[in-house]
């Protein structure tokens, strides 16, 4: 399996990762579990009119952390908007429970894909593993 589909497997089985932002000098958390590979990149999905969205709008910057089974992730990076419809379509076939909020066509949708990112897997009894996409 290639790194960042590594990355991805863990944050679908973990089903909830925490995504922090950057709102000014504060920092911002909240739980997410969307995750997808595109195209070669590792995209979330969120809402326009959501606060997290404006962050990220302001500051790409982003960090993300993940933890299951003795092991954590965490995913420090910039997060990019992509209005491309076959990401926003692919996405929702692979996480079909946000049909019921958002479709490819609506104007609040959001893909993002990771830019630059270090992905640290770490425990407390083995030597981390980084992964850079
Ligand atoms: C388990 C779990 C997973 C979630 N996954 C997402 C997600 O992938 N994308 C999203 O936009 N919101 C997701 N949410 C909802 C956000 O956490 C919530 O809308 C949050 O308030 C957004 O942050 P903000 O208020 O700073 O904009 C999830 C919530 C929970 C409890």
């Amino acid at each position: 399996m290639e790194g960042i589909e590594k990355v991805c497997s863990f944050l679908d089985e973990a089903h909830t990762y925490y995504l922090a932002t950057v709102e000014g000098d504060q920092p911002r958390v909240r739980p997410f579990g969307t995750a997808l590979i595109y195209d070669g990149k590792l995209y979330i999905q969120t809402g326009k009119i959501k606060n997290v969205s404006k962050q990220l709008a302001e500051n790409p910057k982003a960090e993300i952390c993940a933890f299951m089974g003795g092991k954590w992730l965490r995913i420090a990076g910039k997060l990019i908007n992509d209005d491309s419809r076959d990401v926003k379509v692919a996405m929702l076939e692979k996480m079909p429970a946000l049909k019921g909020m958002y479709s490819a066509d609506d104007d609040n949708m959001q893909v993002l894909y990771f830019e630059d990112a270090t992905a640290t897997f770490s425990s407390f009894t083995e030597a981390p593993e980084v992964i850079t996409f």
